[in-house]
């Protein structure tokens, strides 16, 4: 079972912590970098829709997409993005009625993994790595060890995630400590990771 998130609460602590000046857009802005400019991008796991709202501001074409509905619901609000109320474990986007075209890019940020239900991961890859066009690329975030989750969130060893990644096809790119591209490092307690769907243009 996933946790469930109170949207407004989530959306208030993030208006918050803004408030004091922190750099929100980290995870946005490492996207932006890696593909063309007006890319089509998928915010999976978007909660309250900060990273996907983010990038379509920079000129992306964004979807996004999340199992709970009290985040959804405030994702909402912003117009500029296509939303959609989906467990990734079952993600179709691709699917009628909904017949997105694939993306460039999937980025999953702000602890998704450890957030999944418990040993849907394998799941969860497959799912994304199927809408990415060949070449595309999977961005994922999160923290390593309690120091860097939230006491409810499970923890994903990276070396099982990178076989998940391999078992759905996608291969590692490169891995950062931070969402500024700090050089990677097994202590670091964080990684940001970048997975390329094999078979194709890069
Ligand atoms: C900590 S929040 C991060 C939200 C957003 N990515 C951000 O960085 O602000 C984790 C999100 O993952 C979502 N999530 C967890 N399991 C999911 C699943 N199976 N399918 C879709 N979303 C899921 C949760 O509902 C939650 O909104």
């Amino acid at each position: 079972m996933t946790t469930s998130f109170d949207g407004e609460a989530y959306a208030e602590r993030i208006a918050a912590i803004a408030a004091t000046g922190k750099d929100m857009h980290g995870e946005a802005r490492f996207c932006a970098a890696l593909v063309e400019p007006g890319a089509r991008i998928l915010d999976a796991g978007c909660g309250t829709g900060r990273v996907g709202a983010r990038l379509a501001e920079l000129g992306f074409d964004v979807a996004g997409t999340d199992v709970d509905p009290s985040m959804l619901a405030v994702a909402q609000r912003n117009t500029d993005v296509r939303w959609y109320l989906a467990d990734l474990a079952e993600l179709a986007l691709h699917e009628p009625p909904v017949a997105e075209s694939p993306f460039d890019l999937v980025v999953a940020a702000g602890n998704v993994f450890p957030f999944l239900a418990a040993g849907t991961g394998p799941q969860v890859l497959q799912r994304l790595a199927g809408h990415l066009r060949p070449g595309g690329l999977l961005v994922s975030g999160f923290g390593l060890d309690r120091a860097h989750l939230p006491a409810e969130a499970a923890i994903v060893d990276i070396a099982s995630y990178d076989d998940w990644c391999a078992g759905a096809g996608l291969d590692l790119v490169s891995r950062y400590s931070t969402w500024d591209g700090d050089a990677w490092s097994a202590d670091a307690g964080y990684a940001v990771s970048v997975h390329r769907r094999g078979g194709g243009r890069r």
